[in-house]
């Protein structure tokens, strides 16, 4: 039987006995009335849920009116406003913050209840899957008082997803969202995505491509886009659409899409009153503009300021948002790539509309496997901000290779951009607090599709899990939040809880390692990114070739990025500025992104530039050598098609480990001359 399609949400009978009476005896029956279709969820979740891990029926009680006499263990599920005036009583007014939820052990007499409470239908919905991961993942309930709350306003998904059902950079089938089927038929899946989703937080989606098709802006596709967001809707999610900068011309009839021209702010207007006649919550526009061939308002000579604008001038009567994607370089600028988002935007500051948000990358090339942060972050106090991120592994092996996002994520996250002295992480520009900013948060490219477990590779599930979950939080644990998942997915055997979690906490570090060590970045093979491609030098734009980026000579290696390059390091705060800068300060894990290096030149560890690189090459093997022999000792404590599944993909995985050492170190030995370093495997 195929493996994954319930994801972390398999509400399996609890195999400890003593904790299941103990929960039984927490739990006794339910008050809950349903109201709406939110509450209808909520009521079922936890019916079912709870029903099926403590393999007993939930008995609902009826009426408030019995209340007083009840057994004692009674779960009470109600916004506050609709709570039982018995327990209301005896509880303080919480102060719960919108889509927030208390769960909190009450004592009525002698009778210990169990509340579950917010301030709306989100956070009800929010807490009754917590409430469930708490018992999933074995979590005590005696004496629980959890207050939680979402830290960021937007939590979003973008699918880069065409309307063919093609997914760029997608690797785990094809795309979820059938359009040709819509709006009548609404595949089961639809309302199974948007569960997932809720379960973790995430409360908005960009359903289509950022490499946009004008085409889903008509009448017969917006009728489409309403049936999704009609599903939607009850898991607390707003539907987001991309808005192709041309669509005026592609399917308004207009001979221009300038963004100052009154036929054009009247086609945009009129279309934002046609979508939210349809859908009255509509999120609004997500928008790549002017950036690898997309067009934009440059094509007119205007600012993406005067593009963004326009677009959140037409969505502002409606309550609507304009994100516009910071991920711009252009041929005709011959800086440094890695240069050009925080030229063009910076000055940008203060003058963009309310409802506009700047979606910046996680660093200033492209979701490689080690960055340093995005210099825009923090550096546009007066610009709510969406930090973005990829879950889908464009530059990380695919769904093949293992590794871990959350720990990327947190890494960036919990990274110092000193713009605000120190403590200013970029956690707080995501959850807005740096700069005092409602409107913020974090925006994943979705690593979901038609395969039966939805992402591919199996942990791919918990990459999606844990972007969730950090958009909520941008200062949980990334080991903490692997726990969580290995409990609410392959079970509470603590044997394979504490091996699956260090297996997964040092995935990540072993793919820079045999991919990219020491700052390298962008040396994939050609436009696919996959496999090692360091001597490509064909595309015609010269910053697609990976030569650009290693720069590699006789003398050394490595992109000098400091005053004597292309001074990148002075777009970061003073801090960073000098410690990037200046090879002796800067962390070696960015050694080869902002400095030119000689061969001999001396790591921290005694060894030359040349050994340090073999020897990390042969580290990240030996990392993935180990992932797999200790996964090969959990055969037998894991579901069996689970089990085979990722212990063939460890197997590439080792493989194509080597085949990055071995390309990379030929490779760059036709420059450096050097003997291969003692304890580097020599090639195949
Ligand atoms: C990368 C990726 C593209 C994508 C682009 C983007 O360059 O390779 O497929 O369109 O990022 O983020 O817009």
């Amino acid at each position: 039987i195929p493996w994954g399609y319930d994801l972390w949400l398999n509400f399996e009978p609890l195999d400890d006995a003593r904790l299941k009476d103990a929960y039984r005896e927490a739990i006794t029956g339910m008050y809950m009335e349903p109201v709406g279709a939110t509450g209808q969820i909520v009521y079922r979740e936890l019916t079912e849920g709870l029903g099926s891990m403590l393999e007993r029926p939930l008995e609902s009680l009826p009426a408030p009116a019995g209340m007083k006499s009840a057994e004692a263990g009674l779960l009470l599920v109600a916004t506050w406003d609709r709570l039982p005036r018995f327990i209301r009583e005896i509880m303080d007014r919480p102060e719960i913050p919108a889509e927030g939820f208390l769960i909190r052990q009450v004592r009525a007499g002698e009778k210990k209840h169990l509340v579950l409470t917010s301030a709306d239908d989100a956070g009800l919905l929010y807490g009754a899957y917590r409430l469930l991961r708490l018992v999933q993942t074995h979590q005590p309930l005696d004496g629980i008082d959890l207050l939680d709350a979402p830290k960021t306003k937007l939590r979003m998904l973008n699918h880069w997803d065409n309307l063919d059902r093609t997914v760029e950079r997608g690797y785990a089938g094809f795309s979820i969202f059938n359009w040709h089927t819509l709006p009548e038929l609404r595949d089961p899946r639809y309302a199974d995505y948007a569960r997932a989703n809720a379960s973790v937080g995430i409360n908005a989606t960009a359903v289509t491509n950022v490499n946009s098709n004008a085409l889903v802006l008509t009448a017969p596709y917006i009728r489409k886009a309403k049936a999704l967001a009609d599903i939607f809707r009850p898991y607390g999610i707003r539907l987001y659409l991309t808005a192709r900068f041309s669509a005026p011309m592609e399917i308004g009839g207009l001979e221009t899409a300038d963004p100052l021209d009154p036929r054009v702010i009247a086609w945009w207007a009129a279309k934002a009153g046609e979508l939210y006649a349809e859908i009255p919550d509509f999120g609004g526009f997500l928008v790549k503009a002017n950036s690898e061939g997309q067009p934009g308002p440059q094509n007119y000579g205007r600012s993406h300021r005067e593009g963004a604008n326009m677009l959140a001038d037409a969505l502002a009567p409606y309550g609507g948002n304009v994100i516009w994607r910071a991920f711009v370089y252009s041929e005709e600028d011959p800086d440094d790539r890695a240069k050009q988002a925080y030229t063009e935007f910076a000055p940008e500051d203060g003058k963009f509309r309310e409802n506009v948000l700047l979606q910046v990358k996680n660093g200033p090339i492209d979701f490689q496997p080690r960055e340093p942060v995005h210099p825009l972050f923090g550096a546009m106090p007066e610009t709510p901000m969406l930090a973005e991120f990829q879950i889908t592994k464009e530059y990380l092996g695919f769904a093949t290779h293992l590794v871990y996002l959350p720990r990327l994520f947190e890494e960036v996250l919990q990274t110092d951009t000193y713009r605000e002295g120190p403590g200013s992480t970029v956690a707080r520009v995501v959850d807005g607090s740096l700069h005092d900013k409602p409107l913020s948060g974090m925006a994943g490219v979705a690593n979901i599709g038609t395969d039966i477990n939805w992402t591919g590779h199996p942990f791919g599930q918990a990459d999606w899990y844990g972007f969730g979950r950090l958009a909520w939080d941008p200062n949980l644990d990334s080991g903490d939040i692997a726990e969580e998942w290995i409990r609410a997915t392959f079970g509470n055997n603590p044997v394979v809880v504490s091996r699956v979690q260090a297996l997964m906490m040092r995935s990540r570090e072993a793919v820079v390692n045999y991919m990219t060590p020491l700052g390298l970045h962008h040396i994939f093979d050609s436009s696919h990114h996959y496999g090692p491609g360091p001597w490509v030098d064909e595309h015609s734009r010269p910053e697609w070739n990976p030569v650009y980026y290693h720069q590699a000579d006789s003398l050394g290696i490595g992109f000098d990025r400091t005053s004597t390059g292309s001074n990148a390091v002075a777009q970061y705060a003073p801090e960073l500025a000098e410690r990037y800068g200046d090879p002796a300060t800067c962390p070696e894990e960015f050694l080869l992104w902002f400095h030119h290096l000689p061969w001999d030149y001396k790591l921290r560890d005694g060894h030359t530039l040349w050994e340090g690189l073999g020897l990390k090459y042969q580290e990240g093997i030996d990392t993935v050598s180990g992932m797999l022999s200790d996964w090969q000792g959990l055969k037998g404590l894991l579901p069996d098609a689970a089990y085979r599944d990722v212990e063939m993909r460890l197997g590439i995985q080792l493989q194509e480990a080597r085949w990055w050492k071995d390309a990379c170190m030929l490779y760059f030995q036709t420059f450096s001359g050097r003997e291969f370093p003692e304890g580097m495997e020599p090639p195949a």
